[in-house]
Parts: C-alpha cells; sequence; structure tokens
C-alpha cells in the first residue's frame, strides 16, 4: 500500500519533470514564507510603510498567484520527458477503478486539497490586506511621494486630516470602486513613465458627484444657522498692526422638518436643483444657471457676454464641491498663509516688519523647498542681525522661531516640483480671486424677466466689522 511518503513523492516527481511547474513550485516556496509574515505584520501593523505594503501586495502578491498558476499549467500542459499522468483523466479512472490503489488516491486528494486550502488561505489573506492598504492613506498620499507631496501636506494640514482619502475620492459601492482601481492602474504608469501633469489638473473630472460622499458624514438639510467667521489680518508696517474682519456667515440649511430651505446651503436642498453650464474647464465662466423645482417650473438665468465663448458648454449640475472645491487640499494665499502663522503666534509678531519681509522672501520664486527654506534662514539673519542687532541678540529664540514659521509658511503652500506656486488653486469658497461665489453672483445673471442672482452683500453674510482693531462686536461677544 502507498504511504504517505510515496504521495508526496509522487506529487513532488510529477512537478519535477515539468520546468514550468518547477519554476512555479520554487516562487511559490519562496513567496509563501515572505508573504504571511509580511501580511500578519501588516495587520499588525508593526510595519507602516507604504513601500513596503507596495512590495507585499502588489510585487510579491501577484508573484505569488504567478506561481501557483505555473505550477498546475505545468502539470496538465507542459508535461516532462516522461509525461506526467498524475491529474489526466484516465489515470484518475484507472485510480478510481483499482480498489487497492483508492487508499493512494485518497491521500493524494487530502493532500492537493490540504495544500489548495493553504493557498487559498493566503490567497484570501493577502486580497484582504491588500484590498486595505489600496484603500489606505499611506497608499495614496505617501507611495508616489512627490506627486502627492501637496495633496498630502495641504490635507494633513486640513479638518479632514482623519478621513482616509478614499472616502471622498471614491465613496461606498461597488461601481465606484472599480472605476477607481482602473484609474489607479492608469496614474501608476502615468508615473512609471513620467507622463502625469505638473501640477495635476482641477476640477478634476472622475470625480464622484458630492453628494454621494460627504453625505455620508454631513446632513445638508440638518445645518447650523449662521456662522461667525473672524479673519485676523496683519499690516506690512513696523508693528505688524493687527486687524480684524468679522462677518456673520448665514449658512443657513437645506431646509428640514418643514422649515425652509434658506441661507448658503439653500442650494443643497432636494428643492432646488441648480445646473449651470460653464464654457471654460475651469469652470469660472457661467454662461447660464437653471434653477428647477419639484413642480416643474424652471427658473434660468443668463450671462450674455459668456454666451458662446471658448468651447461648447458644459452642463453640470450643483454640489458641494462648486464651493467646496478646497475641502482639504486647502493651499493659502501667500497673505493669508502668514497672517495665519502670525496669529498662531508661529511667527512672532513681535519682530518689526516682519510681515513685509516674510512676504516678500516667501513670493520669490524658488526651485525647491530646501533653496526656498536655505535662502528664508539666511536673509532673515542677515537682515535683523543688520538692522535691529540689539533685539536679535537679546533673544536669539525670536529669530529662530520666526524663520521656521516663515518656511513652514511656504513649504505647506508652494510646490515647485509639482508647479504648484502661490495661487495655482482656486478657492471657490467666498469670492476672493473675484471668482468663487462671484461665478453666478456677480449680478449679471439674469432672467428674461430681469431678477438677477442676486450680488447684495447681505445676501450670505451680515459684515460685523471690517479691518479694525479690537473690534466691538467681538468684546460684546466674548462679554468684555
Ligand atoms: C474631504 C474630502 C477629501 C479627502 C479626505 C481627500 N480629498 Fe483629494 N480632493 C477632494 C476634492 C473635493 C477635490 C477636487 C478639487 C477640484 O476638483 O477642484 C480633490 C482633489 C484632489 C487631487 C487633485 C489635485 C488637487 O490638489 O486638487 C488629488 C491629487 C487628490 N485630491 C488626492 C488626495 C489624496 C492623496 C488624499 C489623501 C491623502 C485626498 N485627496 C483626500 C476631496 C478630498
Ligand atoms: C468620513 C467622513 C467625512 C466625509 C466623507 C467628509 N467629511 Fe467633512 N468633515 C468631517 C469631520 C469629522 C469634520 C470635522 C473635523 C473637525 O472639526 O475636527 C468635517 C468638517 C468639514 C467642514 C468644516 C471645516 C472647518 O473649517 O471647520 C466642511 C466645510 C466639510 N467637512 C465639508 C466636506 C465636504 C465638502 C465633503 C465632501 C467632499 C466632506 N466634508 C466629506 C467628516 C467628513
Ligand atoms: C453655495 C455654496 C455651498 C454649497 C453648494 C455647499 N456649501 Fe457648505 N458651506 C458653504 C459656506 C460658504 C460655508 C461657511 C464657510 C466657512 O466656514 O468659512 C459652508 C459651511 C459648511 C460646513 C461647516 C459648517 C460649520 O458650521 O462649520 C459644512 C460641514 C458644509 N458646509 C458641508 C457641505 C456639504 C456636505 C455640502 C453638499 C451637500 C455643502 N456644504 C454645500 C457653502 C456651500
Ligand atoms: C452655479 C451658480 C451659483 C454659485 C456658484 C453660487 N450660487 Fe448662490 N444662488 C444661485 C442661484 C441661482 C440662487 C437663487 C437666486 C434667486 O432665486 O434669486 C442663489 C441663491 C443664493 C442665496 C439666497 C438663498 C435664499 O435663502 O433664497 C445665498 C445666500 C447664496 N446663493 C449664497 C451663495 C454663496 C455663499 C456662494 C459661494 C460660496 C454661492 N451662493 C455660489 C446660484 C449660485
Ligand atoms: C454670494 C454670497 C456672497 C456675496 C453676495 C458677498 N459675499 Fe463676501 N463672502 C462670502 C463668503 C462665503 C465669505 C467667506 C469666505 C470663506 O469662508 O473663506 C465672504 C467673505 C467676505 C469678506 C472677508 C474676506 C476675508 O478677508 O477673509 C469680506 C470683507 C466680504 N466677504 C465682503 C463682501 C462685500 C463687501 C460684498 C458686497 C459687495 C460681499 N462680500 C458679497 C459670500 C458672499
Amino acid at each position: 500500500m502507498a504511504t504517505f511518503t510515496d504521495i508526496v513523492k509522487t506529487f513532488v516527481n510529477s512537478i519535477a519533470r515539468s520546468k514550468v511547474s518547477l519554476m512555479g513550485a520554487v516562487l511559490t516556496t519562496v513567496t509563501f514564507p515572505i508573504l504571511l509574515v509580511a501580511a500578519v505584520l501588516d495587520i499588525m501593523g508593526i510595519v507602516e510603510n507604504p513601500y513596503f505594503g507596495f512590495i507585499i501586495y502588489l510585487v510579491l502578491g501577484p508573484l505569488f498567484m504567478v506561481s501557483l498558476l505555473l505550477v498546475f499549467l505545468g502539470l496538465f500542459f507542459f508535461k516532462g520527458k516522461e509525461g506526467v499522468s498524475l491529474f489526466t483523466y484516465d489515470y484518475l479512472k484507472e485510480q478510481f477503478s483499482a480498489p487497492n490503489r483508492f487508499a493512494k488516491v485518497r491521500k493524494l486528494v487530502f493532500l492537493i486539497s490540504g495544500l489548495t486550502l493553504l493557498n487559498l488561505f493566503i490567497l484570501g489573506l493577502i486580497s484582504y490586506t491588500g484590498y486595505h492598504y489600496t484603500e489606505s492613506i499611506g497608499f495614496c498620499g505617501q507611495l508616489c511621494h512627490t506627486v502627492m507631496a501637496p495633496e498630502y501636506t495641504t490635507y494633513k494640514n486640513s479638518p479632514h486630516s482623519r478621513v482616509r482619502c478614499v472616502e471622498c475620492h471614491i465613496g461606498q459601492g461597488a461601481q465606484w470602486f472599480v472605476k477607481s482601481k482602473i484609474s489607479g492602474v492608469r496614474q501608476i504608469f502615468a508615473v512609471a513613465f513620467n507622463t502625469y501633469s505638473r501640477p495635476i489638473q482641477t476640477p478634476v473630472h472622475g470625480l464622484r458627484p458630492a453628494r454621494e460622499t460627504c453625505e455620508q458624514c454631513h446632513r445638508p438639510e440638518l445645518f447650523h444657522g449662521d456662522k461667525l467667521y473672524i479673519r485676523d489680518k496683519f499690516l506690512p508696517d513696523e508693528k505688524n498692526t493687527h486687524l480684524q474682519t468679522v462677518l456673520l456667515l448665514k449658512v443657513g440649511s437645506g431646509g428640514y422638518r418643514g422649515s425652509n430651505a434658506h441661507g448658503i446651503h439653500w442650494h443643497v436642498s432636494p428643492q432646488n436643483e441648480i445646473t449651470y453650464t460653464h464654457t471654460d474647464t475651469a469652470r469660472e465662466k457661467i454662461s447660464e444657471v437653471r434653477l428647477s423645482k419639484p413642480d416643474g417650473t424652471e427658473i434660468v438665468f443668463t450671462k450674455e457676454t459668456d454666451t458662446g465663448a471658448g468651447p461648447a458648454g458644459k452642463v453640470r449640475t450643483m454640489d458641494c464641491v462648486d464651493c467646496h472645491n478646497r475641502p482639504t487640499h486647502i493651499y493659502l494665499p501667500p497673505d493669508e498663509a502668514l497672517d495665519q502663522k502670525l496669529a498662531h503666534g508661529d511667527i512672532p509678531v513681535s519682530l518689526p516688519y516682519i510681515k513685509k519681509i516674510a512676504l516678500e522672501l516667501i513670493t520669490r520664486t524658488y526651485a525647491s523647498h530646501e533653496e526656498a527654506k536655505n535662502t528664508i534662514a539666511t536673509e532673515i539673519r542677515a537682515r535683523y542681525r543688520r538692522d535691529y542687532p540689539t533685539l536679535v541678540n537679546n533673544n536669539l529664540p525670536l529669530l529662530g522661531q520666526a524663520i521656521s514659521g516663515i518656511q513652514a509658511a511656504y513649504v505647506e503652500n508652494v510646490f515647485p516640483e509639482m508647479k504648484i506656486e502661490w495661487n495655482t488653486y482656486r478657492n471657490f469658497l467666498g469670492h476672493k480671486n473675484d471668482s468663487g461665489c462671484f461665478r453666478c453672483h456677480d449680478g449679471s445673471h439674469t432672467t428674461k424677466a430681469g431678477e438677477i442672482i442676486s450680488m447684495d452683500c447681505e445676501t450670505c453674510h451680515v459684515i460685523l466689522a471690517e479691518d479694525e482693531a479690537d473690534p466691538k462686536v467681538l468684546e460684546t461677544l466674548r462679554g468684555l
């Protein structure tokens, strides 16, 4: 009677007779333990490095699958000199019909099922962890380091830094999952062959309609009433004079439990579907805005000047990202970047003219972050040692703090390697650069009857203070 070792021997022999199988078997044996250990390390979160995941799931994993396939292909199709009869139909028939052979066959079946189960287990394990890996922040944001550095950096500094990239970029459901993986493969080729555009073009055309992603977490109909908006500014004078602008933003709601949609989030009420025609790729030139009500009425606002200009107009349904196009990749303008650092104390306000000098330094053109950082450091040191020697010598850490604050303002917003300068990406929330809300609310979009989309300042906010030192309204609110 055949022993278990015989069976293993037959199996190994048959593999050895086919070169293809042999190659597959060697590869499987080598990759198997590595994959197992690596997948366990990854699941337990012991190694957290995006390149580690890349090697396991996108190199070793597929290699393992291909080598398994080679083993079987070899057994069936590429037989060696003597021919392998292990799995042929006649062979099996003979084995099953001869009673004394039955034990051998049974063991063989056990062995093969055992091996297959083991392989299925490891395949399952790597597909599961591999799926999680390709959905991870490390894979999306850190693997292609230079390409994604701007998005990853701005994301890290944003309110959404704990939301995974895929929750906005893919969302739930199979359809967008498949789309994203196909587009992902294209992106890997673009990076490998260095054909991606610098900077990455926006608006992102393949982006899923925002209401299917943002609304997994936010409910527009519930939205809060008004929101206090405070903007700190520092003048480029000797004292870096601190001014504040205070607005009450009428965020409103999309309508909830009988309350009517009102304020800024009026646009996202189910009662108000807004579509618009834009004649440029940036969606800034809007020739027609169409407001549709559930009862079928439509109000059409047109702007004469833009009609017919540029390529044929494209129609788009307005959603969250037509205003919140920078919910997480927030690139600030130079002025505002510095104002924030000054307001948070990252740059000391006590240094004379620091706003003015910093603004001049960060708006120069540099070839890299390194160059910018070095220049900022040397210039700041040189200027303050020359012009304010006593101040600086009495408080050395002050200069160091100023330098790192100014460097941060630059490296968090400008990425020369990706050709992202100041103001490369527009922000549609508000009306900086005269775009944003004013793409429609510019007072020139009118209906035939002469109604206009309002440009009245009070439509969207009440200005409580504008560029004031110590605004009274803030004192009142703080109970001072
Ligand atoms: C809160 C939602 C959200 C999260 C989280 C998010 N993104 Fe985005 N991202 C967007 C939106 C919205 C746009 C579209 C901007 C546009 O079309 O103008 C965008 C645009 C981009 C772009 C195009 C270039 C640009 O700067 O606009 C890239 C690349 C990108 N995201 C990568 C990432 C990566 C990598 C992560 C994770 C590290 C991430 N995103 C996380 C919402 C998000
Ligand atoms: C996975 C959940 C999730 C998704 C998806 C998501 N957000 Fe958020 N969002 C949050 C959380 C959590 C916060 C609050 C962060 C905090 O205050 O710490 C937030 C905050 C915000 C804020 C307030 C930011 C501020 O300045 O305080 C805005 C605006 C916003 N999200 C818009 C969006 C938009 C637009 C999208 C879709 C492109 C989106 N979010 C998708 C979870 C999400
Ligand atoms: C017409 C433009 C517009 C549209 C469309 C829009 N928002 Fe807003 N949203 C705003 C403005 C403006 C604010 C206040 C901005 C600020 O905080 O500086 C705001 C505030 C918010 C906030 C923060 C509220 C708070 O109190 O901090 C969240 C969250 C938010 N929006 C989510 C969404 C989501 C989700 C959608 C899509 C369903 C959406 N918004 C559609 C303009 C818009
Ligand atoms: C694509 C065009 C478009 C854009 C962009 C747009 N709006 Fe509107 N908005 C409209 C239209 C159309 C109306 C309705 C006008 C009317 O009925 O008189 C409207 C109405 C409003 C109203 C009045 C809502 C009410 O209570 O009746 C507010 C507030 C408002 N928008 C704020 C904003 C803000 C803030 C932004 C920028 C963050 C913005 N809108 C961007 C098209 C737009
Ligand atoms: C369609 C809506 C809308 C209209 C009309 C509008 N604004 Fe605004 N404005 C906004 C929003 C939204 C913000 C906040 C932007 C943000 O969150 O970054 C803002 C911000 C501002 C700020 C603060 C900017 C800063 O320095 O941070 C000022 C000042 C301002 N608006 C003045 C005006 C004046 C003056 C008018 C009338 C000519 C006007 N706005 C009309 C929506 C509007």
